[in-house]
């Protein structure tokens, strides 16, 4: 069975509230669709995804979509997400909105602290 396409051009989009789920964390809570998956986050005070410049140039909120579908709110800087990687579901949270609810895992270079606390202090 073919992939549904993680990344949506954003034709018709509504404001709509979608579920998010951080797999590693079981973390979740609820995000518009008019607003990044890192706004979403930290405007409930969330914590999960790491937050940096919120501009998509430093690429510490990088995550891979599991399930689910999101739409571009900016460019993500090519040093950070490979046209490859966008192609697999590899965005920057603060730089994509959801389409629909939506899993996802932390990948950037702070995954470790991510991990860090859903195992107790033993990183992995
Ligand atoms: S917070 Fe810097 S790229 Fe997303």
């Amino acid at each position: 069975m073919k992939r549904l396409p993680a990344i949506d051009s954003g034709a018709g989009a509504t404001n709509c509230r979608h579920a998010i789920r951080l797999l590693q964390t079981g973390e979740a809570y609820v995000c518009s669709s008019a607003e990044t998956l890192l706004q979403g986050m930290a405007r409930l005070g969330k914590k999960g995804i790491p937050v940096g410049c919120l501009n998509g140039g430093c690429g510490v909120c990088k995550v891979v979509i599991r399930c689910g579908t999101v739409r571009k709110a900016g460019a993500m800087s090519r040093a950070h997400i490979s046209e490859e990687e966008e192609g697999q579901g590899i965005v920057l949270a603060c730089r994509v909105m959801p389409v629909s609810a939506i899993d996802l895992d932390v990948i950037g270079k702070m995954k470790k602290a991510v991990t860090r606390t859903l195992w107790g202090g033993n990183a992995v």
